[in-house]
């Protein structure tokens, strides 16, 4: 299903799943209230970049590791770059990266029994918002453009093939940060009833990715050694 503007491909896919079947897709040229992680807005140009939302049924082991579907979309989206030459990675838990910089964002939202798999890609984007500096495109990175329908169906071929796969071995393989030690700040999410919730940002460390748990939490070893593992909440990375 194509729209040339909707509100947003998650809302609308969220509102007709129980007429579609697993991998039906929305995408769309324009939203105008795109979704991003932690109740954000996606920004993107008219045109230029693919939005796009696909239906996903879990499967009983999905249900109760929801962290599988997490990965498989991610890995799924950095092969499909992968097959168009760009070296990407994925920043935990769902961000796809080229160098230091995000190419690709990915909010899945689930309801009633289904995982609807939103996925915003930079693809022919020259210039982003100076409020969005850390932001990328393919063609920022080749010079070259691409279709958008291409990349989408990519996706989904890659999504069913990877769903037979051992997904965790491929995810932490395209795991962003794992070489080594690198800054980072905790983050203590105030959790206060009845006011607006406000979050302490801790001291700068250094620590290197371990692992990423079942439950999708990220295990750190800070320098002194010591095991700390996270909630996407509780880290921010510092990049540059
Ligand atoms: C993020 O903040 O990194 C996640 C962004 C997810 C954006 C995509 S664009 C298509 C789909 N529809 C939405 O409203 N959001 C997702």
């Amino acid at each position: 299903m194509y729209f040339p503007v909707i509100d947003s491909t998650n809302l609308w896919l969220l509102d007709h799943k129980d007429a579609l079947c697993e991998y039906d897709f929305v995408y769309t040229d324009f939203q105008t209230a795109g979704r991003g992680q932690q109740g954000t807005r996606w920004q993107s140009k008219k045109g230029e970049n693919l939005l796009c939302s696909i239906l996903l049924h879990p499967t009983q082991e999905e249900q109760q590791h929801p962290f599988r579907l997490t990965m498989l979309c991610a890995v799924a989206v950095a092969k499909t770059l992968v097959a168009q030459e760009l070296e990407c990675k994925i920043k935990w838990p769902n961000d796809i990266y080229i160098g230091d910089k995000k190419v690709c964002g990915m909010l899945l939202e689930s309801k009633g029994g289904v995982v609807v798999a939103g996925i915003g890609l930079n693809v022919n984007q020259l210039d982003f918002d100076t409020d969005i500096p850390n932001a990328t495109s393919m063609r920022l990175v080749t010079g070259k453009t691409y279709q958008v329908q291409e990349l989408l169906s990519s996706i989904i071929d890659q999504l069913k093939v990877l769903r037979t796969t051992d997904i965790k071995e491929q995810y932490m393989a395209l795991l962003y940060r794992t070489d080594g030690f690198y800054p980072y700040r905790e983050v203590q999410v105030s959790v206060k009833p009845m006011t607006i919730a406000q979050d302490y940002v801790g001291d700068e460390f250094r620590a290197k990715i371990m692992d990423v748990a079942d439950d999708g939490q990220v295990v750190l070893q800070h320098e002194n050694g010591t095991i700390k593992t996270y909630l996407f909440k509780e880290l921010k990375y510092i990049i540059i």
